[in-house]
């Protein structure tokens, strides 16, 4: 589309004298398709040009019309629409598509450019609570998207894997724990002993000082502290992964906080070297009362450092080591005023990249309408998730097409993606509502349906047995005459659809937001079964058939990328 667009914008630029991109960014796509194809609302022009909004329209319209791209251009109402040359057009985007599934989607814009995105982070021996979950998600769109914009990326999981918890959890495990109990489930058995001794502690405030202790001969080196720490980690290490392995998300670093504890001293005497700190009730603090912020902590009163100061070294540590200028922070919403602090700070010390860091933040994940807390053990864990949705998915298959190869595999994409497309289809920012009935229904907006439309697609292609290489659109074959009627309206929104693809993958990356790119999959399935419905493909002429299954395998590819994009298998069958 952005080449069309371009075209048209260069047509109109000496009678606007606007500039290419100011026009480009104008173009619109009409709510109803019986307008045209693209839009250009003239009355935004009328000042600059001082003249009425039909007038401009009617003198772009006579310009317009010599383009070879455009079959009509219209004024009405303020708006000047416009009809594309159908053929041309669909032999460009369809053919593009079908040899290469990136092809509609790739895009240099951001080459030169290296991310790093911090995302799923838990904290071990605490809950992987369901923000945990829906960063996790989240996150590693963000990476595919952005990787697929041309940016450099580096996934980073930042582990909570220091911190006081870890010497509540030691003195709890030294109280009741066991062994062989944490190995066989150390998420939740770190989890049981965390509560639990929040719970003891509530009726004896003495535990809290073991706990403290126990911190502080981590943080000294103690031996037994330091290798019951160790354990703890690796062993939820272990546990997490699976559950990364379901999801298909993997990290390039698993840089936990710990990773930063010699690295901070650096940061300290930075601060001071730029006069930053300034003492406040015995902590050290960098004042931000002029940013009508509270001050940022870096020291505790006891000398011990920080989430903050962490977070701080990390920054560095990413920019400095891994080569990033752009640093991301999937992170939920209560972590905002933290992460405000922290890019202030990093711009008061005159870090370049402070202007290249971003907090994206989301919204709640609810079940069947209602929030959780993670307080008093009520927690979903997210390996409970995916099973029950993978049992689900495999009832319904057993249903569906009870002859299916491979039905546990299906039923492991279908389940998983039911769970990944409910999340990333909703805009980042609002709350998310997760219903097994809802998330699994075929013929909602739903994974499955989106995983079934590609499967479809592979059906009818399978089923041609023709080479994919001979499905392309051929201009000329198709004869100039009846070329503007050869592309009825369903087959033309479906290319439509496809040319798309690109503006969804920039605005997904500009907007950090993979529910663009969730919805944009939406739109191409509704186009394509529309299509599917209302033409015959295997049975139709020889010239149309060629055609349509040209429409059928460019539409495989780009919902295969798109879908590889939001984090989800495509299975062929299902
Ligand atoms: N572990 C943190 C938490 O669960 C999230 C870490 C986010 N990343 C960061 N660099 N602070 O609250």
């Amino acid at each position: 589309m952005k080449a069309v667009k371009a075209t048209i914008a260069k047509a109109l630029q000496p009678v606007t004298g606007l500039d290419e991109d100011t026009l480009v960014q104008m173009l619109e796509y009409p709510p109803n398709p019986e307008l045209g194809d693209l839009a250009l609302p003239c009355f935004k022009l009328a000042k600059t040009l001082r003249k009425n909004p039909a007038e401009i329209a009617q003198t772009l319209a006579d310009v317009l019309v010599q383009s070879p791209a455009v079959t009509a251009a219209s004024p009405a109402g303020g708006f000047l629409n416009i009809s594309l040359a159908r053929l041309p057009f669909a032999t460009e985007v369809v053919n593009l598509a079908a040899v290469d599934t990136h092809a509609l989607f790739s895009s240099d814009r951001n080459k030169g450019h290296k991310a790093a995105v911090d995302y799923s982070s838990p904290n071990i021996a605490k809950p992987f609570g369901v923000g945990h979950l829906r960063s996790t998600i989240i996150g590693e769109s963000i990476v595919r998207l952005m990787r697929e914009d041309g940016y450099e990326v580096v996934g980073i999981n930042h582990l909570g894997d220091w911190g006081t918890q870890f010497g509540k959890t030691i003195a709890a495990y030294l109280k009741w724990g066991d062994e062989a109990t944490v190995r066989a489930d150390p998420v939740r058995e770190l989890f049981k002993l965390y509560v639990r001794f929040h719970e003891e502690a509530e009726r004896d405030p003495a535990l809290e000082d073991e706990g403290r202790y126990w911190f502080k001969q981590l943080e000294d080196g103690n031996q037994q502290a330091v290798s019951l720490w160790q354990w703890f980690i690796d062993e939820s290490l272990k546990a997490f992964k699976e559950t990364y392995a379901l999801l298909n998300v993997s990290f390039d670093h698993y840089l936990g906080e710990s990773f930063y504890n010699d690295k901070m001293d650096a940061v300290v005497e930075e601060l001071l070297a730029d006069k930053l700190l300034v003492e406040d009730e015995g902590a050290e603090v960098v004042d931000l009362s002029a940013y009508d912020m509270p001050p940022c902590i870096i020291k505790k009163s006891d000398g011990t450092s920080i989430y903050a100061t962490r977070d701080l070294a990390a920054a560095e540590y990413r920019h400095d080591k891994l080569g990033a200028d752009t640093l991301i922070y999937v992170v939920g919403g209560e972590q905002r005023l933290h992460f405000q602090q922290l890019f202030k700070v990093l711009e008061l010390m005159g870090k370049p990249y402070a202007s290249r860091a971003q907090h994206v933040s989301f919204g709640m994940m609810k079940f069947n309408g209602a929030r959780l807390s993670t307080r008093r053990g009520h927690v979903v864990y997210l390996e409970d998730v995916l099973a029950k949705a993978i049992d689900e998915a495999q009832k319904i298959i057993e249903e569906k097409n009870p002859n299916l190869a491979d039905k546990d595999a299906v039923a492991t994409s279908v389940g998983v993606g039911a769970v990944v497309f409910n999340d990333l289809k909703t805009y980042r920012i609002h709350d998310v509502d997760f219903r097994y009935e809802d998330v699994l229904n075929f013929d909602g907006e739903t994974g499955p349906y989106v995983q079934y439309t590609h499967a479809r697609a592979c059906s009818v292609l399978r089923k041609s047995n023709d080479a994919k290489a001979t499905m392309r659109l051929d201009t000329s074959a198709q004869g100039d005459d009846e070329g503007e009627s050869a592309l009825n309206d369903s087959e033309w929104a479906l290319v439509l659809q496809l040319a798309q693809a690109n503006e969804a993958l920039n605005r997904a990356v500009d907007e950090y937001d993979p529910s663009v790119m969730a919805r944009y999959t939406l739109q191409l399935c509704h186009a394509f079964n529309r299509f599917y419905h209302h033409n015959p493909i295997l049975q139709s002429e020889s010239a149309q058939r060629t055609r349509r299954l040209a429409m059928t395998l460019a539409t495989r590819n780009v919902l295969a990328r798109a879908l590889y994009l939001i984090g989800m298998d495509a299975p062929k069958e299902m």
